[in-house]
């Protein structure tokens, strides 16, 4: 039943990763359905709501400085104010002790629970609250027009790499029923979705019974591209070096339904620097993993995350992780400086490497990774491959933007009707890092 709420507009906005992501897109729909509409602009929503993220200090510091704003814009106007996500869990009673102005706080597990709490605090009980752990439900909620979606198939994290806050804001693995993924994807079929982005902090450590047997994340890619025929594109994230086996291997080998990229976070160069950020495998692994994909995917795209300034990194550990990028050459990476969290592992270490050392090793590391990045996609022009339509361009309204298999970005001339399509473009030239083409 649609729970009761007066007519309200909305302003969300999200921080972190794409599972908050994709639990941005389900409130949206609760909202809708509660006749909660999004509003033009922060300015005039009756309603606004920060989807938050822990995963470093950053992050946390713009999200600080977002509450700082709107709780500055209560004096001025009357709002609700709602902080969601990973912070909410994190940091709990001491959001509202440092920003009197919020009025509910809701965690990473029960962010089915919003209208509720929103009607407690339209009935004047403020503020709100309700973090901890709880079983958490895997909503099903897409909206009608998508054609691309999140569909996760696993919540929090048993990894406890050392530096990461992930586990205790997001709480230990679970794996969702192979049934009710199923379920949720027939849906999706039948509404015409064209790309489908399976999500999990992990997902090659999916596992899950089905019937009698186990399922594992091989088994479930397998059961998902036997039974669905009409979504086209099945992309996956994140998965973890240490879980990558063959078998998952041969499925972007014998199934053209899977796009040929896969995220592989190797974060670091030096074995010691592995080892004490707990991720359970070695340079010499992580290389002879990625030989293994190149040399039996053909035309695959490796991308990456890095994570310099790791407690205790020298020069030399360093220039391992340039030399490693070196190697592999990635197609392209997404690249941090190394941030304490408290409460993980890593926080004992104390904070070893000072800012301005860190910034000069980032700074070096994304000139690497433009360079490999942009050597990996000249070797790939003149190619024809598909692209699915995806956006009109910010920069000018008659291009578009489309992406490809291997997640790189086309523009080019078109009309907006083609946004939801796939079509067939020659990677023509390189503008920077992004393709362009012609129809
Ligand atoms: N589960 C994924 C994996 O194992 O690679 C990554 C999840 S995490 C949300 C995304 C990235 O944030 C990590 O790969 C890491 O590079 C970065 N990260 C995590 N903790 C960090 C910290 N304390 N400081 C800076 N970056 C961090
Ligand atoms: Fe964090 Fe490691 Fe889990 Fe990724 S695998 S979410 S980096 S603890
Ligand atoms: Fe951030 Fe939470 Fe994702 S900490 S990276 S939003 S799981």
């Amino acid at each position: 039943m649609t729970a009761f709420v007066p007519k309200m507009r909305y302003w969300l906005e999200n921080y972190g990763c794409q599972m908050n992501k994709a639990e941005a897109q389900v409130l949206e729909i609760i909202l809708n359905k509660s006749g909660i509409e999004p509003a033009p602009d922060s300015i005039h929503a009756d309603l606004v709501i920060i989807n938050t993220c822990s995963v470093r200090k950053t992050a946390e510091d713009r999200i600080w400085g977002r509450l700082g704003y709107y709780c500055h814009l209560k004096r001025e106007k009357d709002f609700i104010l709602a902080v969601i996500g990973c912070m909410s869990e994190r940091l709990k009673e001491e959001l509202f002790e440092k920003n009197p102005g919020i009025d509910l706080i809701l965690g990473t597990f029960q962010k089915q629970h919003f209208i509720d709490l929103l009607q407690k605090v339209l009935a004047g009980e403020k503020p709100q609250i309700q973090v901890a752990n709880q079983d958490y439900e895997f909503a099903r909620l897409h909206s009608k027009d998508q054609f691309k979606a999140f569909v996760p198939i696993m919540h929090g994290c048993n990894n406890y790499c050392s530096y990461c806050i992930v586990p205790f804001v997001r709480g230990r693995e679970i794996s969702r029923n192979p049934e009710e993924i199923m379920e949720e994807l027939r849906v999706l079929e039948a509404r015409g979705t064209k790309e489908v982005t399976l999500l999990g902090q992990n997902v090659n450590s999916y596992n899950a019974s089905k019937g009698e047997k186990n399922c594992n994340f091989p088994a479930l890619l397998e059961l998902i591209t036997r039974e669905i025929s009409e979504i086209r594109w099945f992309r996956f994230l994140t998965s973890h070096p240490k879980d990558v086996n063959a078998q998952l291997i041969q499925c972007l080998v014998s199934n053209e339904k899977i796009c040929r990229h896969i995220h592989l976070p190797v974060q670091h160069g030096s074995n010691r620097i592995l080892s004490l950020m707990n991720r359970g495998y070695t340079r010499e692994d992580y290389l002879a993993l990625v030989r293994m994909i190149k040399n039996t995917v053909s035309d695959v795209t490796i991308t990456t995350d890095i994570l310099i300034g790791f407690p205790t990194e020298d020069e030399a550990d360093f220039m391992l992780t340039k030399e490693l990028m070196e190697e592999v050459e990635f197609d392209d990476a997404f690249t941090y400086y190394y941030n304490p969290r408290e409460g993980t592992a890593a926080f004992g270490l104390g904070d070893t490497v000072c800012r301005e050392e860190k910034i000069r090793r980032l700074r070096e590391i994304i000139e690497t990774n433009q360079r490999l990045k942009q050597k990996r996609k000249l070797d790939r022009l003149g190619r024809t491959t598909p692209v699915l339509v995806e956006a009109v361009s910010k920069k000018n309204k008659k291009e578009l933007l489309g992406r490809t298999e291997h997640d790189e970005m086309v523009v080019f001339e078109g009309e907006e009707k083609l946004i939801g399509n796939f079509i067939n473009l020659r990677l023509m030239e390189l503008s920077g890092t992004t393709f362009r083409s012609v129809l």
